[in-house]
C-alpha cells in the first residue's frame, strides 16, 4: 500500500484517538523509526496490522474499522488529489470514472501502485452496479469510500453488498442506490 493511504490513516487517529495512541501502533506494528512517504510501497499487511490495533482500542469489528476509515479516507484522497475529484460534478459521474479516470490517473502518479479492479454499470436511472476484485478484499473500504464520495457531493446513498469475497464469491457485487440528483 502507498503512503498515502497510511498518511491519511494517522490523520484520523491522530484526530479521533490522539497522538500517543498513533504513536503506540507505530511502536507495536512497525519496524522501528517507521516514517510514511507518501508514494512510497508498503507492506498492505502493515495497514491490516494496524487497523487491527485501532480495532482492539474501540472494541469495534475489524471490518466497521475498515469500512469508516474508508469514509474518512475519500476527503484526504480529495484534499490530495483535488485536481481528479474536480474533474466530476456529481456523484454518479465521480463512480463512474472511478476505474479509468481516477485510478488510471493514479497509475501515472504512482510507481506500481496496488489498485483494486472496479466496474461500474447505471442498472437503470439512479442504480449503480459496481463489481470490484482485489486480493487485499478491501470492499469494505470500497463501501466507506463510496460513503464519503456521497458526502463529499451531499448526496444520499445506500449500498447493498450481498455478493462478497468475503463470503467465498469470486468479486464483489456492490448495488448503489443514488437519491435523485
Ligand atoms: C486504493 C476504491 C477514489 C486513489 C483504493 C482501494 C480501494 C479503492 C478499495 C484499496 C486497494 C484495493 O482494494 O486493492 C476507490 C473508490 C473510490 C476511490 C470506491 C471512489 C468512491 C479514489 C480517489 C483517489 C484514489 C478520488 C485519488 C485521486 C487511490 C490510491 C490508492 C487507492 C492512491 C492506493 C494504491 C496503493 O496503495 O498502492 N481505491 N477509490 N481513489 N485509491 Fe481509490
Ligand atoms: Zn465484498
Amino acid at each position: 500500500m502507498k503512503g498515502i493511504i497510511f498518511n491519511v490513516l494517522e490523520d484520523m487517529v491522530v484526530e479521533q484517538l490522539g497522538m500517543e495512541v498513533w504513536n503506540e501502533l507505530l511502536q507495536s506494528h512497525t519496524p522501528e523509526g517507521r516514517v510514511y512517504v507518501s508514494a512510497k510501497n508498503y507492506d498492505a499487511g502493515e495497514l491490516f496490522a494496524m487497523a487491527n490495533g485501532v480495532a482492539l482500542r474501540l472494541n469495534m469489528p475489524l471490518q466497521d474499522v475498515v469500512k469508516a476509515f474508508g469514509q474518512f479516507l475519500f476527503k484526504g484522497l480529495a484534499d490530495r488529489h483535488l485536481d481528479v475529484v474536480e474533474r466530476f460534478t456529481d456523484f454518479t459521474s465521480l463512480v463512474m470514472g472511478i476505474h479509468d479516470v481516477i485510478h488510471l490517473e493514479v497509475n501515472k502518479l504512482y510507481q506500481d501502485p496496488s489498485l483494486p479492479t472496479i466496474s461500474c454499470r447505471i442498472s437503470r436511472p439512479g442504480h449503480i452496479e459496481m463489481n470490484y476484485n482485489s486480493p487485499r478484499k478491501l470492499c469494505l473500504c470500497a463501501e466507506g469510500l463510496l460513503f464519503g464520495a456521497a458526502e463529499y457531493f451531499d448526496q444520499a446513498i445506500n449500498i447493498t453488498h450481498a455478493v462478497c469475497m468475503h463470503k467465498g464469491a469470486q468479486q464483489c457485487i456492490l448495488h448503489i442506490e443514488v437519491a435523485d440528483e
